[in-house]
């Protein structure tokens, strides 16, 4: 059966890893990587490739950046002639971004059915473009895969029926789980100069906090503040260019305490995480990172859609008040064996064993049904 998966950005590439090479050695599998080009700097996409061995996209869209219509828009014409031309068994889709939406619509429009992979998480915050994505995609998926239970849950709330969701754990969970001792090995902190347990690791790279120059500001502010701390501060080029935009850059690389770099690979980014002493993030992947991780965790937001991390008490909502970021940080330095315990009894919500496994077999299972019976698989569309 021929499979195509779509993606096209940083994180999508690294919880597909287990899945591709799981998908590549199955010989009644014909896999395509469709990348869209939505990310296309060398260490926003190529460098996740190489660290994950992935083999290169059979085809890349090269949509580049542009508006959310422009984005979904480009990947969806030019994905269409893709799939027009060699006909697909399923389009698999991973996470929220615009790739994810854009891959989902332009399959179920074709008839082709949709496998949906990091279903039914949900923020409740429709502001959020992630949350437009992932609610769109569930509902035009005929497969809808769910890291944890309480997706599942939100899914069932949203009338999408039982019959099509399979809870299979979360992928990003199974590669870090393969990837840790490769990440281990790294000489990501001898390279910034840092000591184990030694400094707080920060990323913000949310619209809402970025594009914001007040929440920027305030986030930067608590990080200068901060300055009992080593603060190591990957930026993702979105916020690098909004730093430049509002003068804040040049602030940043004056303070002593502050290790200002480029984006990280994933491998030097699961190390700092593991060795940090608190995340300071409004990463969605890197909440529930540094929980398995068992790093203490502030969201730099007011929702999130891994409220698992934060029912565990391993991650607090602090939004961008710069007051209530320094306030908790402190908080929870001053708490962190105490923290560290709880985190080392807690169970994983997000991990029943061998995820990727689950999805491939689901989806042959679905194809293989839908030619005994077409007319009772054509219903779940
Ligand atoms: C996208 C996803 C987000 C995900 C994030 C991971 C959507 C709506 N958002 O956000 O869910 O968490 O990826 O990184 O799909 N840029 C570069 N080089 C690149 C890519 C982007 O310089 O390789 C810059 C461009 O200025 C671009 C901006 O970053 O305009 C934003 O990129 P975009 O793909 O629109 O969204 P992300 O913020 O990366």
């Amino acid at each position: 059966m021929k499979l195509t998966l779509v993606l096209g950005t940083r994180p999508q590439i690294i919880k597909s890893a287990p899945f591709i090479h799981l998908a590549s050695k199955d010989r009644e599998i014909q896999l395509q990587i469709i990348h869209t080009g939505q990310h296309y700097d060398y260490e926003m996409t190529k460098v996740f490739f190489e660290q994950l061995d992935l083999p290169e996209p059979t085809a890349n869209l090269s949509i580049g950046s542009g508006t959310h219509a422009e984005q979904t828009g480009k990947i969806m014409l030019r994905l269409e002639k893709i799939l027009q031309k060699e006909r697909s068994d399923f389009v698999v889709v991973p996470g929220d971004t615009n790739s994810t939406l854009a891959g989902a619509l332009t399959a179920v429009k074709l008839g082709i059915p949709v496998a949906h992979v990091e279903a039914g998480a949900r923020s409740y915050d429709m502001t959020m473009p992630e949350e437009i994505n992932r609610r769109l995609t569930d509902h035009c998926s005929t497969l809808l895969f769910t890291p944890t239970n309480n997706c599942t849950k939100n899914l069932l709330k949203e009338g999408i029926s039982k019959a099509k969701i399979r809870r299979t754990g979360d992928t990003m969970y199974e590669v870090l789980e393969q990837q840790l001792p490769r990440a281990e090995r790294t000489a990501a902190l001898e390279r910034l100069g840092l000591e184990p347990k030694t400094y707080v690791l920060l990323t913000t790279h949310r619209p809402e906090n970025v594009d914001n120059l007040e929440k920027l500001g305030n986030i930067i502010e608590a990080a200068i503040k901060l300055n009992s701390l080593t603060i190591v501060f990957p930026a993702h080029p979105r916020t690098e260019k909004q730093l430049r935009k509002s003068g804040l850059y040049h602030k940043i690389l004056k303070q002593k305490h502050i290790k200002f770099t480029k984006p990280l690979g994933y491998l030097e980014m699961i190390k700092l995480i593991k060795n940090a002493k608190l995340i300071l993030t409004d990463s969605g992947g890197m909440q529930k990172e540094a929980f398995w991780l068992k790093t203490p965790c502030l969201t730099l937001r007011d929702t999130t859609e891994w409220p698992e991390t934060v029912k565990i008490g391993a991650n607090v909502l602090v939004g961008t008040d710069p007051s209530k970021i320094i306030k908790n940080a402190l908080a929870i330095l001053e708490k962190e064996t105490k923290i560290k315990e709880k985190l080392e009894r807690s169970g994983n919500p997000f991990w029943i064993g061998n995820a990727s496994e689950k999805i491939l077999q689901a989806i042959k299972s679905f194809a293989e049904q839908k030619n005994l019976d077409d007319h009772t698989a054509a219903r779940y569309l």
